[in-house]
């Protein structure tokens, strides 16, 4: 493998010396870059894009021939998991994600099939050596999958939720049903994340979409403590380097001292919490990535512009900090807003690190 050329990603996640603060966004490729838009046409669907190597290599890419771009992200979806145990995924046009089939008893439950990351989900295997390859040192590229609690929901309802009432009900009614469905989706995704570090992944983020959902008891009940489980079964280390988790709950600001001891090097924060009590509050024990508003680039360039002076100026001196959005970047964004969003990252931060 060669030598990688830009890591202050992965230093910055270990809380080790940058020259400044590095940058990428969550959901960096898609539907907001018009070169997406085209290649997600010639592979048919967004499952097809997923599973051909070479375009989902190709789509990865995308941004970074835009923008400066710190880190690269796997171009896959959470989904992929409960696809392959069985559920059938499939994208009806403006609806979101659905399941054929959902997991609402023991039976369902008995009937999920038992997989192999490497075997099951060679394609996403695929997509992360071609990538890696691809990369070719320039930055490394980042490995994902869903927290067990928020695969749970989807595999629950079927698809996306607004109350999941559903998955809501067996965890309070069936404590054990969930913690059995729970157990299985550690176990998989511990096994799907470490097969991406065996393919060539150099950093994982763990994206708990729907743990602000539950209350304080049930996060660390449902969701943290399966985190927490799938962080301790991890390979620590890959070509002799370190390979850092980000745990990203949205919603989980309230949590993030109990976020913080779960192991994780670091943790993800939307945009509804204070960035300067976050750190505050987490001091030296794990590197923060965020929280700029997503709709904020949907704002002129120079309001983006403060807004990244202003969450800078709020992490403050030292390192620790990678620069992200507080979630996914939506669809209607103009592309050269993030080019705005970018630049000023890069331009103001070398002096929150240079030494004191
Ligand atoms: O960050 C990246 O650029 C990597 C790619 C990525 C996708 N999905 C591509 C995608 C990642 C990391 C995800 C994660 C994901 N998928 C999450 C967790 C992160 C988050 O945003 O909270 C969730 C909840 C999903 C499930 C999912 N996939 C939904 C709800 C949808 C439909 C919503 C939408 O935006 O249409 C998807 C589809 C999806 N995943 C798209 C992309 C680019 C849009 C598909 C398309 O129409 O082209």
């Amino acid at each position: 493998m060669s030598e990688l050329r830009n890591d202050r990603f992965l230093r910055a996640l270990l809380r080790q010396p940058v020259d400044r603060t590095p940058v990428w966004m969550m959901r960096q490729a898609g539907r907001y870059l018009p070169e997406y838009r085209a290649t997600r046409a010639e592979a048919g669907s967004f499952l097809d894009l997923c599973k051909n190597a070479e375009l989902a290599c190709e789509v990865t890419l995308q941004p970074l021939r835009r923008y400066p771009m710190d880190a690269a992200i796997l171009f896959s979806d959470i989904l992929t998991v409960p696809d392959a145990l069985g559920l059938g995924l499939y994208f009806e046009e403006g609806e979101g994600p659905r399941f054929r089939k959902t997991v609402r008893s023991e039976q369902d439950l008995a009937g999920l099939a038992s997989i192999r990351a490497e075997d099951d989900l060679g394609y996403v295997m695929n997509a992360v050596s071609t990538i890696r390859r691809a990369l070719g040192g320039s930055v490394p590229l980042i490995g994902f999958s869903g927290s067990p609690w928020t695969l749970a929901t989807y595999m629950v309802e079927g698809g996306s939720s607004k109350d999941f009432a559903h998955t809501k009900r067996m965890a309070y009614d069936q404590p054990q049903l969930m913690h059995d469905l729970l157990s299985l989706l550690a176990d998989a995704v511990t096994d799907y994340l470490a097969a991406q570090v065996r393919a060539g992944a150099q950093a994982l983020q763990i994206f708990d979409t729907w743990g602000g959902a539950l209350s304080a008891a049930g996060y660390r009940e449902f969701s943290l403590r399966y985190m927490r489980r799938i962080i301790e079964g991890l390979p620590r280390e890959a070509d002799g380097r370190e390979v850092p988790v980000i745990v990203f709950t949205k919603g989980g600001g309230q949590w993030l001292e109990a976020i913080a001891d779960s192991g994780a090097d670091a943790v993800g924060i939307d945009w509804t919490t204070d960035i300067a009590a976050a750190r505050a509050r987490v001091g030296e024990r794990v590197a923060l990535q965020g929280n700029m508003d997503p709709a904020m680039l949907y704002a002129s360039p120079a309001r983006i512009r403060e807004e990244v002076a202003t969450i800078l100026e709020g992490f403050g001196h030292g390192d620790g900090h990678v620069f992200n959005l507080g979630h996914g970047i939506t669809p209607g964004v103009d592309p050269d807003h993030v080019t705005a969003f970018v630049d000023a990252v890069q331009e103001f931060s070398p002096q929150y690190h240079r030494p004191a």
